[in-house]
């Protein structure tokens, strides 16, 4: 990869964004972190050559539009955005909570739409880019105690289905991230047995491994995620007793 690229990552102060930042500095490329916590951003940026810290909310439009113009007046064009701040909490149908459905939805739907807006217009007059969406598997169906979050990651996929059928032969590429477990702060929260668990650097390798790939989706663990499309396809008179029973089982 030449050194001159430039990617810009969100949620990279921590977890699997703060993993990818590390691991595409090393490979060379010119990274532009964002986050809301900017100390983390800050001790990030003094030990990765390579990574300019720019502290960011994106449920915050307008700051999204800021940043991207002060990271391209700074470092040149954005090649790569990968949208991956997020927001996580299990939430039982007994506690139904509205406001942690908005909470997460402006954070983990909006926020990336809120990037888009900033970036994609850029991308597209420059007839070049690559945007990767994180997603989850918690999006391929409703899932028992993830209803307020399920619901973002199923929107993003549709979100990114959409855009890639429209932008197909513009030479921007959208791009997909469903990810199974990953050991971060976002799943420590999850008192269940997470099955097929992944290491943070272990799940950045194979998001930095797919760069510049032609594919729609990025997904990994692959047993695990492939046997989770399984269980999509299924009709719901067969889901709803398989999913009872493996997540009582978890
Ligand atoms: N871990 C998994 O198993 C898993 C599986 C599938 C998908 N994912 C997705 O992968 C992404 C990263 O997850 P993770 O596990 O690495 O989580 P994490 O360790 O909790 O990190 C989340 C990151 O998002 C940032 N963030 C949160 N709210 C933000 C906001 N309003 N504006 C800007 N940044 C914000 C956090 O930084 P600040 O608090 O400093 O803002 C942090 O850098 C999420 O989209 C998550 O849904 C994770």
């Amino acid at each position: 990869m030449p050194n001159a690229r430039l990617a810009w990552i969100t949620g990279a102060s921590a977890g699997i964004g703060r993993a990818l930042c590390t691991q595409l500095a090393t490979a060379g490329w010119q990274v532009a972190a964002s986050a809301r916590g900017e100390a983390r951003l800050r001790t990030l940026a003094d030990s990765v050559s390579g990574l300019g810290a720019y502290p960011l909310d994106v449920t915050d439009a307008q700051a999204c539009e800021w940043t991207v113009a002060a990271i391209e007046d700074a470092q040149g064009p954005i090649e790569l955005a990968v949208f991956n701040a997020g927001d996580y909490r299990p939430m039982a149908a007994a506690d139904f909570d509205a406001a942690l459905f908005r909470q997460l939805a402006e954070v983990n739907y909006l926020g990336v739409v809120h990037g888009l807006a900033a970036v994609l217009p850029r991308m597209r007059a420059r007839g070049r880019g690559e945007i990767l969406i994180m997603a989850s598997v918690a999006g391929y169906r409703g899932l028992p105690l993830a209803a307020p979050y399920g619901a973002t990651k199923a929107a993003l996929i549709s979100l990114a289905e959409s855009l890639r059928a429209e932008l197909d032969g513009t030479g921007v590429a959208i791009r997909v991230v469903n990810p199974g477990f990953v050991r971060t702060a976002l799943t420590a929260q999850n008192a269940f047995r997470m099955p097929a668990l992944m290491e943070v650097d272990d799940a950045a390798r194979a998001i930095v491994d797919a760069i510049g790939g032609r594919g729609f989706e990025i997904t990994f663990p692959k047993r695990f995620t492939y046997a989770l499309k399984l269980l999509r396809m299924l009709p719901y008179a067969l889901y709803f007793p398989l999913i009872r029973r493996m997540t009582r089982q978890a």
